[in-house]
This record gives structure tokens, sequence and C-alpha cells, in this order.
């Protein structure tokens, strides 16, 4: 409300104090927020902020000047034709300290500039690449065409108190799956087992042993994936707890994972409808529950991958199907959606 008002100091930092130092205030109240106002409050203001602040207190406090970085739209708004600004993007992956741009071919001509600008205005990032096509093979990894900073494809990337060497040329993987993983490992119970077909670099089955303190069987036919995900089982100390296996998901269930697991991670949209008799041999004769995603178009995204789905299990001859979620995970492309099923199936 106060941005709202135009009231607040956005040179001045926001600070949460302890009430200690502002003994006069106390009020019984173990933390106060301090705002940073540019101008007295008129009376009509003060009503509407009382409305929705509860507490209220004035005074006078020494805030912290922010070091002010120009934003990196801003940047460039001075180093390209005013007809091109309106394809500067809006926001871009960071995968630890890597950026990914998706430039549209109207200024692809001026990716270095920009590729500074984002170093420029995020400091945090080193090395600046823009998208050079769509994910692809069988890998799902996408041309890379570097634009400023290092030159490197390795970093690490934290997410969900754990952490992963990712490598963005060789090997999937994306930030925006991040919610995700929580809402699947947050069906796992302590010591249940978990299959994942297509674990990549281990998000999900690092995070599934780290936190849910689950057994994860992780299998990707990537060899630099596999590589990367001994290294993150290394780094996240889970070596007891997640078992990697280099090749197709289809020969290591057959050979070494038929009827164990509680739980079939399928994160492969493009393709996981393939692999659903292979999600139904891992689960246990008793049952247990496959987290399915798939791409859907429009409206009835969700229906027509329960539908698919559905169909397939049927003709997998399983006896029992029960939809426990559906949902849209991100947008892939202009009306398209990752969607997500959460299943429980009785083989
Ligand atoms: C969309 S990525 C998902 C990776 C990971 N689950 C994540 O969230 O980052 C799909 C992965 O499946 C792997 N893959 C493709 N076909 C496979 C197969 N037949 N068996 C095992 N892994 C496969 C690819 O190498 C890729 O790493």
């Amino acid at each position: 409300m106060l941005i709202k008002f135009g009231i607040l100091d956005r040179r001045l930092k926001v600070e949460k104090v302890n009430t200690g130092l502002l003994p006069a205030m106390l009020d019984g109240r173990p933390e106060l927020v301090l705002f940073p106002l540019s101008r007295p409050l008129s009376v009509i203001e003060l009503e509407r902020i009382r409305g929705v602040a509860g507490l209220l207190h004035f005074c006078f406090y020494s805030f912290v000047v922010i070091e002010k970085m120009a934003g990196f739209i801003d940047l460039l708004k001075g180093a390209l034709p005013e007809n091109l600004h309106k394809f500067i993007p809006r926001s871009f992956d960071v995968i630890g300290d890597i950026a990914i741009l998706e430039l549209s071919p109207e200024i692809w001509d001026f990716r270095g500039v920009i590729g500074e600008a984002v170093l420029r205005a995020n400091r945090h990032v080193k090395v600046v690449f823009a998208k050079g096509g769509r994910v692809d093979g069988i890998y799902r990894v996408r041309r890379l065409v570097h634009v400023a900073g290092e030159e490197r494809t390795i970093t690490l990337h934290r997410e969900n108190g754990c952490v992963f060497m990712v490598d963005v040329a060789g090997t999937y993987f994306s930030p925006r799956l991040s919610g995700e993983r929580i809402k699947v490992a947050n069906q796992v119970k302590p010591g249940e087992v978990v299959v994942d077909l297509f674990a990549g670099v281990g998000p999900f089955a690092i995070l599934i042993a780290k936190k849910k303190r689950g057994i994860v069987h992780a299998i990707d036919i990537n060899p630099f994936a596999i590589q990367l995900l001994k290294e993150n089982i290394k780094l996240n100390k889970v070596s007891g707890s997640v078992h990697p296996y280099l090749g197709d998901c289809r020969e290591v269930v057959k050979s070494h994972l038929r009827r164990i697991a509680d739980h079939v991670i399928m994160n492969f949209p493009s393709l996981a409808y393939e692999f659903i008799d292979v999600a139904c041999s891992a689960l246990k004769e008793s049952g247990g529950i496959i987290h399915y995603y798939q791409f859907g178009r429009g409206e009835a995204a969700c229906n027509s991958v329960v539908e698919l789905l559905t169909e397939r299990l049927k003709n997998s001859g399983v006896t029992s199907i029960s939809i426990l979620n559906v949902r849209r995970v991100r947008s892939t492309a202009p009306r398209e959606w990752q969607v997500a099923v959460d299943a429980l199936i009785v083989p």
C-alpha cells in the first residue's frame, strides 16, 4: 500500500528489527518491520494503512541506503533502438550462476550487449547463454549459445535445501520444477521405496532421500546425467539411500527393479506414455503411486492427459486406478502445459 501511495522511499532498505532496540514501542511484540517513508502520510492514507497494518508506529530511524543497481531492462533501453525495446526478455532462467535467455530473432544481433546487461544487473550471475533451439533428443538437452561472461556450462544450483551440480549443456535441468519436486516429495513417507525412471542429475531423487528419508532407485540413459547424479549423491550425503543406474529404464526395471516401488516418478513429459507398462512393473504387487507427466493443450489439458493415462493403464492390465491429483505444473508454450497426475495403482 505504501508503494501504491508512492510513499515508500525505495532508496532505503526496509528492515526487520528486534524491539529491544526500540524500547518505547515494545508493546510485547518481539519484532517490528520498519518502512522508510519519503513524506508524511495524509489522514486518509493513514486510515487506509491502519486498516491493513494493525499495530502502527512512527519514529525516526537511520536506514541503510540500498546500493542502486540499474535494472537489466533500464540498462538496455539506452543500448537498443526504441523499436526493439518490446523484444527485451522480461525474465530468464537462472541455474546456479548461469543465466539462460530466450531471445527473439529481432534482437539476436544484440545478444552480446544483452548478456553484458544481465551480468551488470545480477551480480551472482557469472555466465550468460542464449537458447539456440528447443529441448530435444532422448537426453532432453538444447543447444546453447554463449553470449557473455565466463565460458563454462557446469554450475552448482541450490534448491529446496539441496545442492546440485548441473551441466546446462549436457544434461536436462529446469529450475521451474522446484515447487513440483516438493509436491511429489511430500507424498513419500520415510522408508518408502521410489523408482525415478528419468532421474537426470537427481533433483527429485535427492530431495526425497534427503528430506523424506525415502530409498530411491534413480535411472537415466544419459551418461553425463548419471556422472553428475553420483556427484550430487556425494554432495548431499545420501549415498546410502539413492542408488544410481545408467541405462534404459525399461531394461533396468526388468533386470533389477520389478515389484519393489511404493512410488514411480515419470518426469519425461514428451514420451512418458510409452513407459506406463514399465512403471506398473516397478510398482509393488500391493500397488503404489505413479507421478506421471505429459504435455497437454488448451482448456482440456488436464482431462486429456488423465484420459490417455487411464486408457494406457487399462491396456497394461492394471486391476485398480484411482486418480489422486491432477495439476498444471507450468506453461510450456502458448496454450500448452506440462500436466502432472498422481495416480494410485494396483498393477
Ligand atoms: C525431462 S528430463 C527429466 C530429468 C529429471 N527428472 C529432472 O527433473 O531434472 C528426462 C530424462 O530422461 C532421460 N531418459 C530418456 N529416455 C530414457 C530411458 N529410456 N531410460 C532412462 N532415462 C531416459 C533423459 O536422459 C533425461 O535426463
